[in-house]
């Protein structure tokens, strides 16, 4: 593939790989339409030192800077990923995508931060972010990291207020499948949730009855189906509905925000949707391959296609993708990530015998911005405004405050998507042959342009750790209800001792 970074060494070298054009860091961007979550306004934008020094009509600059002409295109924040899994180790294999990778392909798709999840290692919070730290050395593009949370104990208990008072991170997410492997059954949630609550940080699901997927899995193979198809019909739409909403009931029990990850199914959607209405603090995520893909290709009779599309919760029938994208519009779910979770050919294959197997997960980084610009800007089911939010702006207010990233994008040209062409290490790609209106032309990241002109100028170790401060606006006035609880409690029961 056309992985064009080099390294860090070189950056300002002789090695013939690509450079940044220029080493001067002041940008002008003329004539664009610059958009926000709320406002959109024709205007220049000055960039120095990676920082958006004015946004007005008709900046005036020296010679020395470089002019990006915008007319008639959008100038818009950098796209943030807030699901991704690089370098995973995950179903006896390891995502083909590691950090340079997936990053560099996420900047040519017009995403310039993402978060990623932190596996534990044995258990171990911090070995598991020590870890992590080092996969992500050679990281072209910001980052931050969820942490997942497998087991507890008082070490994992005070592990955690470690992550959010000195590593930077403000969310722990709880796998409710992945029977004998990530899975937690509900007492651990309960201490999980607790423990979220007193640190400000936020609690993320899996959704999904692990313990019913188990049950499910057993009777496909009974039943003699073993292809990717068993996947789906194992796990199905029930069983993503049942653990959503458990996880919303308990999170209303605890008193505690909740951040469902992947909804792919109606089922769980008009839960998050119920929850929402009765004043509960949940946010939905649905990803690309849930809003765009349907279960069809899973009954493909090539074992190695359809194995491609095998990611958890399942691909959907045709209705739920249509449906999720309709919640999005209508503010029901908030943000879309992508759950880049990549495997080659060869590691799908693990599970050509048994579709318990093929290790989970599908890509998305390099083609969500495209993809639900198409889908839901072109379609006109939001507007340029909506598509920042919930592509960009929405993640901030959930974590992070990152500094001023900026795509561009042109509503006439074209995009297609190839695995010939896509910046993956992967050898395949779940869109492939889609093409859609409005193309992300130019990246700048960190204040560089990272990508123009079709070319990636990308420098490893460039990325920046972003730190996510706990308590975000999701926690504001949680002590208020307590605080409500406690005071109903106390109503006094008067009893006679005789
Ligand atoms: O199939 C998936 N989703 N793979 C990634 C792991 C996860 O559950 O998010
Ligand atoms: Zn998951
Ligand atoms: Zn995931
Ligand atoms: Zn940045």
């Amino acid at each position: 593939n056309q992985n064009q970074f080099c390294d860090a060494t070189n950056i300002y070298g002789n090695s013939g790989c690509n450079v940044p054009s220029s080493v001067s860091s002041k940008i002008l961007i003329n004539g664009g339409t610059v958009v926000n979550a709320h406002h959109k306004e024709v205007a220049d934008v000055y960039i120095e030192d990676g920082i958006i020094v004015a946004v007005q009509p008709n900046i005036k600059v020296g010679d020395d800077i470089k002019v990006i002409d915008a007319t008639g295109k959008f100038v818009m924040p950098g796209g943030i990923d807030p699901h991704t899994h690089l370098a995973m180790e995950f179903m006896g294999s390891e995502t083909i995508d590691d950090f340079l990778s997936g990053q560099t392909a996420a900047l040519a798709g017009g995403t310039t931060m993402h978060i990623d999840f932190v596996i534990p290692v044995n258990g171990s919070l911090s070995a598991g972010y020590e870890a992590y730290i080092e996969k992500a050395t050679r990281s072209c593009m910001d980052y931050g990291f969820h942490m997942a949370i497998t087991k507890w104990n008082e070490t994992v208990s005070e592990e955690m207020e470690i992550m959010v008072n000195e590593k930077g991170m403000n969310s722990f997410k709880f796998f409710l499948a992945y029977k004998g492997s990530f899975m937690v059954n509900d007492e651990l949630l309960m201490e999980g949730l607790k423990k979220c609550k007193s640190l400000g940080a936020l609690a993320m699901v899996h959704a999904e009855n692990g313990d019913a997927v188990f049950e499910g899995q057993k009777r496909m193979i009974e039943l003699g189906i073993t292809g990717p198809e068993g996947h789906a019909l194992s796990r199905p739409p029930v069983l993503e509905g049942e653990a959503t909403a458990r996880a919303i009931r308990l999170i209303s029990f605890v008193n505690t925000p909740l951040y469902v990850v992947h909804v792919m199914s109606i089922d769980a959607m008009e839960e998050i949707a119920r929850a929402r209405k009765s004043g509960q603090r949940v946010v939905g995520e649905p990803v690309v391959s849930g809003l765009l893909l349907n279960d069809s290709v899973l009954w493909d009779p090539d074992f190695h296609f359809a194995a491609r599309y095998v990611m958890s919760p399942p691909i959907r029938t045709p209705g739920h993708g249509t449906a999720l994208q309709a919640a999005l519009a209508m503010g029901l779910l908030q943000l879309v990530g992508t759950d880049h979770c990549t495997f080659n050919s060869t590691q799908k294959a693990l599970g050509i015998d048994d579709f318990r197997k093929i290790p989970n997960g599908v890509n998305g980084m390099e083609e969500r911005m495209h993809l639900v610009w198409d889908t839901m800007v072109v379609s006109g089911q939001i507007s340029v405004t909506d598509y920042v939010r919930i592509t960009s702006t929405e993640c901030n207010t959930c974590w992070v405050g990152s500094d001023a990233d900026i795509i561009i994008l042109n509503p006439n040209s074209s995009f297609e998507i190839s695995s010939k062409s896509h910046h993956y290490r992967t050898d395949t790609n779940v869109y492939e042959g889609w093409r859609g209106k409005g193309k992300v032309e130019v990246t700048i990241a960190g204040g560089r342009v990272v990508w123009e002109n079709d070319e990636l100028k990308v420098i490893p170790g460039a990325g920046k750790y972003i730190e996510m401060p706990p308590f975000s606006y999701l926690f504001d006035g949680i002590d208020k209800a307590d605080a409500k609880y406690l005071s109903s409690l106390r109503a006094p029961v008067k009893r006679s001792t005789t």
